[in-house]
């Protein structure tokens, strides 16, 4: 097979530099330990210093890729950057990291898609990869959550946190790389989730039942969709990336699929929900153990609603 586009050569994250546990938020907040590790898998977080936000952490995850690479930045032809917590509407964060890592003079912009973001901007990145519109993309997933929450909203406090990753595509055609993508996207339920930019009075609503309930159901159609449809069996993924939203969602949705147990990856009690940034937080911890010829599965999910799912030949 040699349909494949945008081969990842190399992986970098950054997080906020504070670290905040669950017993630290139980002494500002009317929450216990044990509710929300039982309720949402999360221990632990990181949320960004005063002098962080959303495009800093995605400078600092793509200097951490490119020196992964190995790679100098003048050779980056596109940057594409998943984000709904811009420091400003205008710049684009995409701009504010060529800046930062040098790499100015290239294609830049951002995708927002909410927590589905980073699966939104990979399908456009491997596009461009593959019309030869690019040949090297700098591709970032990054929000700054805890610029949009209500820090005394205990539902959603607990939840959100701020992190950013990023990968470096490589190439228009080749044995690995990404192979196939699903979008989607449902404006009618647009008020189950919502919130304002960043220093603004509206702060980040949700309906978690409701959007619990359409991720645990849209997560595994996309995933046997995006295999069925690419002839792909379950034992050749080796990794099922989601959006670290909640743990009962993920193994909800792994109860319906038949990949391989321990495929899917989970961080969020490390991480907490990073939105457009906790699937590519992830590469760093698996990058190195991927097994050429099989399959990496990205799937997001979040408030528009959207969904999207990328299939990945390692
Ligand atoms: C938000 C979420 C964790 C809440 O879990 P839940 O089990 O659905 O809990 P509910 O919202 O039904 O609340 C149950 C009770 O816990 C309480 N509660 C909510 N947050 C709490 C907290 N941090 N600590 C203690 N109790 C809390 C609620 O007030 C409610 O109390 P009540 O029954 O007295 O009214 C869960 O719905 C979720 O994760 N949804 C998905 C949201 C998501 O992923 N959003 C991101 C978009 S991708």
């Amino acid at each position: 097979m040699s349909n494949a586009a945008g081969k990842i050569i190399g992986v970098g994250r950054a997080l906020g530099s504070r670290v905040v546990t669950n017993h630290d938020l139980a002494e500002v907040l009317d929450t216990d330990e044990a509710w929300v590790v039982e309720r949402t898998g999360i221990k632990e977080r990181h949320f960004a210093d005063d002098d962080e936000d959303c495009a800093t952490l995605a400078a600092s995850a793509s200097k951490a890729a490119l020196a992964h690479a190995g790679i100098q930045a003048d050779t980056i032809d596109l940057i594409v950057c998943a984000t709904s917590t811009a420091p400003e509407s205008m710049p684009s964060v995409a701009c504010l990291v060529g800046e930062a890592i040098g790499a100015a003079g290239v294609g830049a912009f951002d995708v927002s898609a909410a927590c589905t973001g980073y699966a939104y901007a990979a399908s456009v990145a491997h596009s461009m990869l593959k019309s030869g519109a690019a040949r090297r993309v700098l591709l970032i997933g990054a929000d700054a959550m805890t610029r949009v929450v209500d820090q005394k909203d205990r539902s959603t406090a607990v939840i959100f946190a701020d992190g950013a990753g990023a990968v470096v595509l490589d190439g228009g055609s080749g044995e690995s790389g990404f192979v196939d993508h699903i979008l989607g996207a449902d404006g009618r339920m647009a008020p189950l989730g919502r919130a304002g930019h960043p220093g603004t009075e509206n702060k980040l609503y949700q309906n978690g039942r409701e959007v619990f309930k359409f991720a645990a159901r849209i997560f595994p159609e996309m995933v046997e969709k995006l295999l069925a449809r690419n002839n792909v069996s379950p034992e050749e993924v080796q990794y099922v990336i989601p959006h670290q939203a909640n743990a009962r969602i993920i193994h909800a949705a792994m109860r319906k699929m038949e990949v391989p147990e321990g495929s899917v990856v989970v961080n969020l009690d490390r991480f907490g929900n990073t939105s457009a940034g906790s699937i590519p937080i992830s590469y760093p911890d698996i990058f190195g153990s991927f097994e050429p010829g099989r399959y990496v599965v990205t799937v997001g999910f979040g408030f528009g609603l959207t969904w999207a799912a990328n299939l990945y030949r390692i």
